[in-house]
This record gives C-alpha cells, structure tokens and sequence, in this order.
C-alpha cells in the first residue's frame, strides 16, 4: 500500500525559524510564481482518491449523499457484495436524488419516487411500471447508474471521482494515501467528522497553522514559532516544527507526529544487565480536509495516541467531539468571513493580498506555494462550478452543529436521542409529582413523602431545564465571543 508520505532522509529543507534574521522584502515568498508548467505537470484534482465518510458513521441500513469535488454522490451498503458502493446520486429515470431512497429487502438500492432499483454494479434491476411481458427496459443501458471505484481504508470509504470505465480497476495501480497507525492496535483513537462552511484551501491552511491555536484560546499565547519546510512538489511537502514532523499529501491529507518521549525502564532477569527501552509515546494528528463546493469542506480527524488507551474505554465518542466541535467553532465564523474577502479579490493573488513576515507562517505559504504552482492558486472544478462562493447564511445557520455533525455522527446522533429522551423523562416526572401532591389529600401521604416529591419535583425541573441548554449549546449551536472569553 502507498504509505503515508515519509519526510525525506536528505530533506532540502529552507529553514523559517524565529531566530533566523526576518526575510527582506525581495525575499518574497513567492519565488516560483513566475515558473509555469505544461498541463501534464498539472495537479489533476480529478485523478485522485478522496475520503468520503468513516464508517462508524454510516449506517448500513440508509443510503448516504455526499458531495465532494462539486459531484453529488449516494454511499450505501451493498449487503450481496458486502461492500459500500459509490454511486452518482441521481436516478436515470427522472434525476430524483438516490440518497433520498431506501435500501430494499433484496439489498437492492430503490429510488422512492417510482420505485427503480439498482444493484451494486449499478445495473437496474426492476422497473415496477414496466409490464412484465413488454419489453426489458430495464436491461438498457440508460437505466443504469454510473458508479465511482471505491474503497475501505483505513476504516474510511474512499471514492475516485471519474465513472469513466477506463478507472474501474484503478485501485490496482493507486491507491489512497494509507496512515500506518490507524490499523495498528497499539494506537487507540476515535474519529470524527463535520462539513465547514468555508472552502477547502482555508480549512487546510488553518490546520496548518500552529500559531493560531494558542492566540485563539490564550490572549498572551502567541510565540516566535521555528518551522522548517522540506522541498515542496507534486507530492506535496514535509515540515520539521518543534512538536513534531508534519506532512502535506495532496490534496487532502495533513498529518503529524508529535513524540512525547520514552522512557528507560530497568529490564528484568531475562534481559539482564540491559536497558530496555519502553516505546515513546507517540500522539499523531490526522486531518483529511475534503474540497466539497466552493466556500465548502469537510474534516475528517483522527487523532491516533499509543498511550492511555484506557480513557476511550470509559469516555465515549461524543463527549470527546464536544471539544473538537468547540475548536471548530472557535474560529468558524472570521475564517468564513477572511475567504469572503479573499474571494472578493482573487485568492490566485494570495501572495499579493495577504502579508506574512514572519516564519510562523511557513506551512501555510507553503501549500500556497504548492497550490499556486501546480493548480494556478486554486482547486480546479472542472465544469462543475465557477468560483463565486454561496450567500452567507445568518451567524446561527453558519455555526449550526446539528446539520453539520450531529446527524453524521452515530455516536453524537445517539447521545444527542438519548438526551432528549431523558430531559422530557425528567418534565414528565416532575409535573407527576406536583400532581400527586396536588391530588392527594391531606393524610393520604405522609408529610415526609409529600415534601420528597416537592423536592424530586423541583430537581427534576431544574435538571431538565440544565440539560435543555446542554443540549442546545453541545448539539445545536454554540456561539464564540472571543472579546469575552
Ligand atoms: S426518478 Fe427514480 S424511479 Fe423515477
Ligand atoms: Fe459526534
């Protein structure tokens, strides 16, 4: 399998760091930006794998649409070949959209609106109005679905976003980027996915900015930060910073290592007189930032650790996407707002529009670096879209969770159910109480009793009231005011 690309044991690195004296003006960032290359050497946006879902978080028994690089497509679960399968999400018939349909009884995927049904190669396999000794229109060609290669790796369905048949096998000769620690047993991690509503060079470039992170939560936080960036081409880039080596494969896939250290333990008897090195403990952070529409992505992370497995055992999923939810939302709304900007000028210009002295910088300049050179600064969507960004939606709709998260996540979907059911559980006990109390009378019930369903009353009313919020502001919507925090 193609492992994750490797920093190289030679890098060409350029050295960004606090210490080196700052870059002069003719310095400029952009030193490549005049060389141009033939349309081979391009980067083919079209010719890639790209994540579409973990599969912890779809449900077998529903179809799933997705949208990615501009093309609208239904996942669903072939339960005959016992695989998921990628299809254009639109039916033959009439174009009503497959991912509104059902899974039927045969495993067949069934349009709800007349009823066709396809199997997993994307034949259609019946036609309720065709009368069956007419003839078999269902065999033509025109009443099949295109379907997208496909793959699980890694836990993640991957799909290539060509149904030219000239790729139907193209997982023999390439496959998506594979992340070694996400199959081995000795890490632990837990997923988590969510649809952002800016475009995919930003959500990329913030990931890729570790000077943000401590501004953003510490008014004092930020710091001279010493970032070393390898040679970038085609493939991408590596960079060495002082957590850690990171990595950009595109067009996706952000990944770095951070090594908190290991630590020497005497041996026992059978390995005497040596020193046997426990394993460091190692903590890698994961980004697969997926192009969805322009001013559109989506993040799927993963955060793989070998060390302190023990609090996924106890802590589930959803208390853990909590706090990525919060960091998401932390910076949602300006990164929305900066894309506009960009977008009002010409993001190919970016090295012109935005202004960045210091080497703190330098992951980001890099992928700009990479996309200006091998994409003429921005995605290309092949005929899908132009590049202007949809309406803003108002501040609530923006920073929604419930649409963007919640019903994506099975853990999230379940404990946001659970929830609810136990708040109306806790309405219901407590006006019970009060009617209980109401009703009896003087007598039927000890005073001792009357005054513990008084009390369970109020806590169950006050308990309710409390997950109500927890739930709006966990589930459903949580604003950010930085100015306050
Ligand atoms: S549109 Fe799908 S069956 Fe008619
Ligand atoms: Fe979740």
């Amino acid at each position: 399998m193609e492992a994750l690309r490797a920093p190289s044991p030679k890098p060409n690195f350029k050295t960004f760091t606090a210490i080196s004296p700052p870059l002069q003006e003719t310095e400029t960032l952009d030193e490549d930006e005049t060389e141009t290359l033939d349309e081979d050497e391009k980067f083919d946006w079209f010719s890639q794998w790209y994540a579409l879902m973990p599969v912890c978080d779809l449900d077998k028994r529903a179809p799933h649409g997705k949208k990615v690089m501009g093309l609208d497509v239904v996942v669903w679960w072939d339960k005959n070949e016992n695989a998921w399968k990628v299809f254009d999400d639109m039916c033959p018939h009439r174009l009503a959209p497959l991912s509104e349909g059902r899974i039927d009884q045969w495993g067949r995927l069934q349009c709800v609106y007349h009823g066709w049904c396809f199997s997993g190669s994307g034949d259609c396999k019946f036609i309720p109005q065709a009368p069956p000794d007419g003839p078999p229109v269902h065999t033509f060609q025109k009443a099949c679905v295109a379907v997208y290669p496909s793959t699980v790796q890694n836990g993640i369905v991957w799909f290539w976003p060509s149904t030219d048949p000239q790729f139907k096998d193209i997982l023999t000769k390439k496959k998506p980027p594979y992340i070694p620690a996400l199959d081995d047993p000795s890490f632990t991690f837990q997923m988590f996915n969510r649809d952002i509503p800016y475009g995919y060079e930003i959500l990329i470039e913030n990931l890729m900015d570790p000077a943000h992170f401590t501004v953003k939560l510490d008014r004092e936080g930020g710091r001279p930060l010493e970032i070393n960036v390898g040679k970038i081409d085609k493939d991408g880039f590596t960079a060495k910073q002082q957590n850690g080596e990171w990595a950009f494969v595109p067009p996706c896939l952000f990944h770095g290592s951070i090594t908190i250290g290991g630590k020497p333990n005497e041996s026992d008897g059978s390995t005497k007189g040596k020193v046997a090195q426990k394993p460091p403990r190692q903590a890698l952070l994961i980004f697969i930032c997926i192009p969805v529409s322009p001013g559109n992505s989506r993040l799927i992370f993963a955060s793989p650790r070998n060390f302190a497995g023990w609090i996924d055992l106890f802590v589930s999923r959803w208390i853990f996407h909590i706090n990525q939810n919060l960091i998401i939302d932390s910076d949602l709304y300006l990164l929305h707002v900066e894309e506009k900007k960009m977008m009002e000028s010409d993001p190919r210009d970016w090295q012109k529009l935005c202004f960045v002295p210091t080497k703190a910088d330098a992951n980001v300049v890099a992928f700009r670096k990479w996309i200006k050179k091998y994409s003429d600064g921005q995605i290309n969507w092949g005929n899908n879209f132009d590049r202007s960004l949809p309406p803003s939606p108002p501040r609530e709709q923006l920073m929604d969770r419930y649409w963007s998260h919640v019903v994506n996540c099975s853990s999230c979907n379940a404990a946001y159910k659970s929830l609810n059911a136990l708040e109306v559980s806790l309405q219901v006990f407590s006006v019970a109480s009060v009617a209980i109390v109401a009703a009896t009378k003087q007598g039927m019930i000890s005073v001792a009793a009357r005054n513990t369903l008084v009390v369970a009353a109020v806590l169950c009313f006050v308990g309710s009231k409390w997950l109500s919020h927890f739930i709006h502001k966990n589930f459903r919507y949580h604003d950010f005011n930085h100015a306050f925090r």
